[in-house]
Parts: structure tokens; C-alpha cells; sequence
């Protein structure tokens, strides 16, 4: 049986060589010894897949250690998860709340809160306030209207990734998927990608979805049926290539992108820069055939579309698609999702090492907590 650890427990990685892990434990302040305004959260559950990779991966490009500060030429990688309040001084924010939101890999973290209210807090430390406000909000699981108790492990999941692919399929269609009708997804095994592939799919028969994955995800790919078709790496070559396409990047890898925009030539309609999945064969876009290709940026389409649908509309359409995506989720017998849960510093360690080598399987969702031996 797992028991609560008294100590507050960090994983950190050295940021020039992710493959160099540790942890490190440090005494847990009480309230007695908290700075008045301040949150002790103990983190007891957050999700790890190759979005997580991806932060560090980045993490200096695009400022992801900022968030959490580490030891110099450390990064504590964060990751999104529930936290319950362990001792507070803040007048607002009471020991038992729950809140939803981003947190570093560790059993506890130390947070500010401001701008309270009944929907949650902001992280009012200094260091984070250069950073995306989207990142430095905690949601109050009694008043979120998406929380329900029983489904904390898909929501950590598949909540910031599904966002992202909702946005995706939207901004798409949006823009007449910039006059082509087949859409190809790089890491279509990855969450993000089969959640884009998941909406596209209800678009009908007009769009074709091409999944374009590794050898051994092929029969993943295949079964979650909501992509056309699956397609290896190794086989793009064979794709007819007269007809117009977009594609949406999943995986950032730069012979990839290559191999397809020289396929594709001036019927590369549109190159949707999204992940780095393939962290170790990351590569530029620049003199390559088609469109050039450009950065997603999800909140750019979220504001447009908080103008377009009016107040809550976006929330509105978000939950709808969420509760149709849970149904094959939730579905055992679909294949596609299986949680497996990991507790204390062997398992978290563990699934790090072998998410940073991709040896993950694509139905595996990967559950952690540091709180608990
Ligand atoms: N820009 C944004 O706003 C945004 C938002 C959300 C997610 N993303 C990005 O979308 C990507 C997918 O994230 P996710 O969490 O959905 O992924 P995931 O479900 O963990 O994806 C797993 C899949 O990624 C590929 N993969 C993972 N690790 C690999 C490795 N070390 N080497 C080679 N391939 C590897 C494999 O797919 P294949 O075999 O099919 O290649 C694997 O089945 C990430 O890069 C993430 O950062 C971006």
C-alpha cells in the first residue's frame, strides 16, 4: 500500500542532456512557516506524455523552466495535474480545495495566489507573470463545470491536448482548409493528433484524414477509425501527391517535413507546425517547397473565435466535442485509452525515460504522482 510522503520530493532534469535525471527532497514548510498569502498544494496526480517531452525539449527556446525555477543548468518540467491545499495563509484559498491546473514533477509546490474568485486563482509569482496567462490559472474543481471526480485521469490526460486539437480541426475549417481536401497528421498515434483526427472525422466524407505514424503504431492508428487511413513513414512516397494538402506537424521532425513538402511540391497548401514528438530529429522549415510552413498558436484562434461565438461559446462547443470524444475514450472495448497509474520515484522515472526514448505504447495514458511511496 502507497503511503503520503512528509518531505516535499522534485523530480528535475539537467536541461542540456534530458536523459540526466534526479530527484531531489526537501523539508515541507506548515503554515506556521508559509509567507502570508501563500498555498502549499500537494500534488497527487498529473498526467505524463510526450507534450511533457515537448516542454523540455523547448524549454529554453520557449521559456518552459521558467515556470518552476530548479538549481542552475536544472529544469523541473511541468506537467498538468490536480493539487489539493495542504496549509494555507491565504484568506481565500482553504486547506481541502482542489484545483486543476499546471504544476512541476513534484510531491508538493508552493504557490501565490491572486485574482480569487469562485472559479480559482492565478500564480501571482513574480517569475511567472512574463509567461501566457492560460499557464498560471488553477481552476477549482467544486466550480468547474467540465470536473467530475471519477474522470480526474482522462481530464489530466487529454484536457490541455484536446483544447489544442479542437482548436486545430476549427481554425482548419475556418479557413476552407486553405482550398485542400485531404488533411495528413505527423505522431497520428499521439493524443493530440487523434483528438484533431477525432473532430475532423466529423466532418464527414469531404475531408479525407491521412495518419502518418511509425511501423509499430500502424495497427493503433488503424483501429481508433477515425482517420482515412494510416500510413507509415517509410511509405509517403506511395501517397498520390496531385491533389492539394495540409498537414498538421505532430511530430517536428525536419527530414519529415522535408520528405513531404518536396512530395507534395506547390500542393502543400498549408504546413501546421504543432509538436516536436520527435524530439532528437527536431528541424527548420526554411526553402522548402509549398507553403511555408507556420507556428499553431491555439490562443490566436481561441480569441478569434471568443469574438465570433460570443461569451461561453467557446466553452460551449468545447464541452460538447470533450463528452462526444469521451465515449471511445471511456470505452474499454475501443482500444483506445488504457490508464496506467505509477506512484513514487521508480515509476515516474521510469515512464520519463521511456517516453524521452518512445517507448510508450500510443493506448497507454501514464498517470503519476510524486505524494505517495
Ligand atoms: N502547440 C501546442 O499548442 C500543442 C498543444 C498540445 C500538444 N502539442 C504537441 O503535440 C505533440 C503530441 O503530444 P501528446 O502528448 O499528444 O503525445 P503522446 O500521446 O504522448 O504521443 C505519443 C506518440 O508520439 C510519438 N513519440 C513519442 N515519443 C517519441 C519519441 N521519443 N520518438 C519518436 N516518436 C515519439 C509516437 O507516435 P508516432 O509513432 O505516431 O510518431 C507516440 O506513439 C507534442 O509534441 C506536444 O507538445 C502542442
Amino acid at each position: 500500500m502507497s503511503t503520503s510522503i512528509t518531505v516535499n520530493r522534485e523530480f528535475i532534469v539537467e536541461r542540456e542532456n534530458l536523459r540526466n535525471s534526479k530527484f531531489v527532497d526537501s523539508p515541507l514548510p506548515d503554515a506556521a512557516s508559509l509567507p502570508a498569502g501563500q498555498v502549499l498544494m500537494r500534488i497527487d496526480r498529473f498526467a505524463f506524455t510526450s507534450n511533457n517531452v515537448t516542454y523540455a525539449a523547448f524549454g529554453k527556446a520557449m521559456s518552459y523552466w521558467n515556470f518552476f525555477p530548479a538549481p542552475d543548468g536544472w529544469g523541473k518540467i511541468p506537467v498538468w495535474g490536480f493539487a489539493e491545499v495542504v496549509a494555507s495563509t491565504h484568506d481565500e484559498v482553504k486547506v481541502g480545495a482542489r484545483f486543476y491546473g499546471y504544476y512541476p514533477m513534484s510531491s508538493h509546490v508552493v504557490l501565490q495566489p491572486s485574482r480569487c474568485g469562485e472559479h480559482g486563482f492565478t500564480d501571482a509569482a513574480e517569475h511567472r507573470q512574463p509567461m501566457h496567462a492560460l499557464y498560471n490559472q488553477y481552476l477549482r474543481t467544486s466550480s468547474d463545470p467540465a470536473y467530475t471526480a471519477d474522470s480526474e485521469d482522462q481530464q489530466v490526460l487529454l484536457r490541455p491536448l484536446f483544447i489544442t486539437s479542437f482548436m486545430i480541426d476549427d481554425f482548419l475549417a475556418d479557413n476552407d482548409f486553405f482550398g485542400a481536401r485531404t488533411v495528413l497528421l505527423s505522431s497520428a498515434s499521439s493524443k493530440t493528433a487523434y483528438g484533431t483526427a477525432f473532430m475532423l472525422s466529423q466532418r464527414g466524407k469531404d475531408i479525407e484524414v491521412i495518419g502518418l505514424t511509425s511501423a509499430a503504431n500502424v495497427a493503433f492508428v488503424e483501429r481508433l477509425g477515425c482517420y482515412s487511413k494510416a500510413v507509415t513513414y517509410e511509405q509517403i512516397a506511395t501517397l498520390p501527391n496531385h491533389e492539394p494538402v495540409v498537414y498538421v506537424d505532430m511530430a517536428g521532425n525536419g527530414k519529415l517535413r522535408s520528405s513531404l513538402h518536396h512530395h507534395y511540391q506547390d500542393n502543400m497548401k498549408y504546413s501546421c507546425a504543432v509538436g516536436g514528438t520527435h524530439w532528437d530529429e527536431l528541424g527548420g522549415g526554411a526553402n522548402l517547397p509549398g507553403a511555408r510552413p507556420a507556428l499553431f498558436f491555439a490562443p490566436a484562434q481561441i480569441k478569434k473565435r471568443m469574438g465570433d461565438w460570443g461569451p461561453g461559446g467557446v466553452q460551449k462547443k468545447l464541452a460538447q466535442a470533450w463528452q462526444q470524444l469521451m465515449v471511445p475514450v471511456l470505452d474499454p472495448a475501443s482500444g483506445w485509452m488504457h490508464v496506467v497509474h505509477g506512484t513514487g520515484p521508480q515509476d515516474v522515472q521510469q515512464v520519463y525515460l521511456q517516453m524521452l526514448d518512445g517507448g510508450t505504447r500510443p493506448e497507454e495514458g501514464h498517470v503519476l504522482t510524486l505524494a505517495r511511496d
